[in-house]
C-alpha cells in the first residue's frame, strides 16, 4: 500500500529499527526494492531525485506508486533532496507522499523559512516532510570540536528548528557524506551527538549518505572491468548503533547503483555475445535485490510491515 513517510517513520523511531529509503531511476531498481521488502515483509521508502524526475518524470512515479499501491506491504514516494518550495509542490502534485525540503546550504533563518512553507501546504494535503540542518561530509575522528560544530548537526540549533518549522523528520549531519568516496577506512559516524539529539527531539532522524560501499561489490566491479578508487562507505555496526539511537530512515543510493553496474557488467564479461536486455538487466535486478534484502534485515525493518 502506499503511504505517507510519517507512517513508515513514526513506527520504526518508537520500535529502534531502520527504514531504508533506496533512490530509483527506472523500472528494475523500483522491482528490486518493492518486490523485496514485499518477500521480507519489511516497510520500505522509494525516493526520486530531481535528477531522477527529470529523467523518468510523470512516467516514473506512475510506476512506483502504481506498484506501491498493489504492494503488500508500506511503501512511500520521497521526493529527496527537493531543492525548493516549487519542487516539492511539483513532486506532491504528481503524486508523491513525503518530500524533502533540502535548504540545508542557507542560513538558519532562511532555512526555517523555506522549510515552513513546505510544511504548511504538504500538510494542507496530508504529505509528510524531511528538512535538513546541517552540512554533510565526511570528517576525521581527531578534529576538534569546534571544527566538528561548524558543520555537524548542533543539538539545541535542532530544536529550534523542529519547533519553528513543524518537520515531520528530520535529516541531521552526523559525519556521512555522499557517494562512493566517504573517507579512508571505517568514516567517523558521530554517536555521542546522535544520542543528544534523539534525547531532545522525539521525530524520527534521518541520515544522508548510508550506503555501506561493500569491499565484494567493488572487487566485482574492479574484476568486471570498472574503474573505482579508494571507496568506502558506511560499517553496519554504525548504521545499527545510529538507529537504535534515533535515525529512523537510512538513504541509499550509491549501493544500488553499484550492485546495478555490477550486474551488468558481469553480464557483458561473461557472455560477450548477449544482447538481450532481460539478461543483463535481470542480472543488475537481482543482485540490487540481494543489497535491498540485506539492509532490510540488517537494518531491522524485515518482518515490520
Ligand atoms: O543524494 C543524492 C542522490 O544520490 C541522488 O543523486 O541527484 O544524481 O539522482 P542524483
Ligand atoms: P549514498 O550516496 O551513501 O547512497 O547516499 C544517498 C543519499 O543520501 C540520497 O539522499
Ligand atoms: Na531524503
Ligand atoms: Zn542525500
Amino acid at each position: 500500500m502506499l503511504v505517507t513517510g510519517k507512517e513508515i517513520l513514526v513506527p520504526a523511531r518508537a520500535g529502534h529499527y531502520g527504514v531504508p529509503s533506496f533512490n530509483t531511476n527506472n523500472m528494475e531498481i523500483t522491482q528490486a526494492i518493492i518486490h523485496t521488502a514485499e518477500k521480507l515483509q519489511a516497510p520500505v521508502m522509494v525516493q526520486m531525485s530531481e535528477g531522477a524526475i527529470k529523467y523518468g518524470g510523470q512516467d516514473l512515479a506512475n510506476l512506483v506508486t502504481d506498484m506501491a499501491q498493489r504492494a503488500s506491504v508500506p511503501v512511500a514516494l520521497h521526493l529527496d533532496h527537493g531543492s525548493s518550495y516549487e519542487s516539492a509542490l511539483k513532486a506532491i502534485k504528481m503524486g508523491f507522499t513525503s518530500v524533502m525540503i533540502d535548504a540545508s546550504h542557507h542560513p538558519f533563518e532562511e532555512n526555517v523559512r523555506e522549510t515552513r512553507r513546505v510544511v504548511e501546504a504538504a500538510h494542507a494535503m496530508g504529505i509528510s516532510v524531511e528538512a535538513e540542518l546541517g552540512r554533510l561530509g565526511g570528517i576525521e575522528e581527531h578534529i576538534v570540536v569546534d571544527e566538528k560544530d561548524a558543520f555537524l548537526t548542533d543539538p539545541e540549533e535542532a530544536v529550534r528548528f523542529v519547533e519553528e518549522t513543524g518537520t515531520d523528520y528530520l535529516a541531521i549531519a552526523i559525519g556521512t557524506s555522499h557517494g562512493a568516496y566517504k573517507g579512508k577506512g571505517r568514516p567517523f559516524i558521530d554517536h555521542p551527538r546522535i544520542e543528544k539529539i534523539a534525547s531532545m527531539l522525539d521525530i524520527p532522524l534521518v541520515a544522508h549518505g548510508s550506503s555501506g560501499v561493500p569491499a565484494d561489490i567493488i572487487a566485482r566491479f574492479r574484476d568486471a572491468g570498472g574503474e573505482i578508487g579508494d571507496a568506502a562507505g558506511i560499517a553496519d555496526e554504525d548504521l545499527q548503533r545510529a538507529v537504535q539511537h534515533g535515525i529512523a530512515k537510512v538513504n541509499v543510493d550509491t549501493d544500488l547503483r553499484l550492485a546495478m553496474s555490477v550486474g551488468s557488467r558481469e553480464v557483458f564479461r561473461n557472455t560477450p555475445k548477449e544482447f538481450d536486455p532481460r539478461k543483463w538487466l535481470g542480472s543488475a535486478r537481482d543482485l540490487m535485490s540481494e543489497i535491498v534484502a540485506y539492509k532490510l534485515k540488517m537494518l531491522g525493518a524485515a518482518g515490520k510491515a
